[in-house]
């Protein structure tokens, strides 16, 4: 009865996202104030020194890194892209995969300007911002490729996507809430992620605490599972990871602009049992 129940949920998530405009995405969360670069307390730039400091600590590190969900957006591997010399993008959707790849043939059209973006995690990496265009030239040499995934399968990517030894790292942002109906189906994500990540591999983690919709297009509302931190935590540690480091972000009153009720964020760097 429970296993159906779940069944059901992930379903009606699935529907939800058929939904997904990626246009309007990019527009209500990687444009001002959300994604202001003048201001240290705007969420990108948090978000992108959070993944600049995991990337940089020297413990990170090997072959192959793994985007978990990556919806229309790239700056969650704008820092990574520096440290591993494979990188595999993944979603649900093909529109968004398409957005992607877009920007990685560089043959214009995409919805969003990642050029600020470059130029920031530059700065951050000490880089002249003009550097920028180094950065992109790496990042479309190292994206090996855009691959479905469906985090709710125990075996979320297709068989022989990734070498049976598995990633070293997988970097999510905003995903594994955001599809999940509750939390037990959260939780079992996380695990099923894990498979694909070597024992002693990193998980570098991003989401949203406290919400429970957001906008995936004008007048889609999207489900989300509202997570504390201690849920958080009590998630990974059951799902076989080891926590290194949970920092937290309070979402300014002017950064709460209609497109969800997300209260914070949090950052979470883990390794994998
Ligand atoms: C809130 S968006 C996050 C996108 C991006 N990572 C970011 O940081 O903005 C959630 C993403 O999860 C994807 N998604 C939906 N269902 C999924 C599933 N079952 N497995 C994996 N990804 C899924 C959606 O297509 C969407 O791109």
């Amino acid at each position: 009865m429970a296993e159906k129940r779940a069944e059901d949920g992930v379903a009606a998530m699935a529907a939800c996202y058929q939904r997904f405009d990626p246009a309007a995405y990019l527009q209500y969360n990687y444009t001002p104030p959300r994604a202001d670069f003048q201001r240290q307390d705007s969420i990108v730039p948090w978000k992108l020194a959070r993944l600049h400091r995991a990337f940089t600590e020297g413990d990170v590190s090997g072959e192959l890194l793994i985007d978990i969900g990556s919806g229309p957006t790239l700056y969650q591997v704008l820092s990574g892209c520096e440290v591993f010399n494979q990188v595999l993008l993944t979603d649900f959707l093909e529109v968004n995969r398409q957005e992607l790849r877009r920007w990685l043939k560089d043959e214009g059209g995409c919805k969003l300007d990642w050029t600020p973006y470059l130029q920031y995690v530059c700065k951050l990496e000490g880089r002249r911002p003009s550097a920028w265009t180094e950065k992109a030239a790496n990042l479309r040499k190292v994206v090996k490729d855009i691959l479905p995934i469906d985090v709710h399968c125990p075996q979320p990517m297709a068989p022989g996507a990734i070498p049976p030894a598995g990633a070293d790292c997988l970097v999510s942002c905003f995903c594994l809430e955001s599809v999940s109906p509750d939390l037990l189906s959260f939780t079992r994500a996380l695990g099923h992620i894990g498979k694909l990540l070597r024992a002693g591999g990193h998980l570098l983690l991003i989401g949203a605490l406290g919400e429970s919709y957001y906008l995936g297009g004008p007048g889609v509302k999207i489900p989300v599972v509202p997570l504390n931190e201690a849920q958080v935590c009590a998630s990974l540690k059951e799902s076989g990871y080891t926590l290194i480091r949970l920092e937290v972000y309070t979402l300014p009153q002017d950064m709460r602009v209609g497109v969800d009720d997300v209260t914070g964020v949090f950052f979470v760097k883990a390794k994998k049992d």
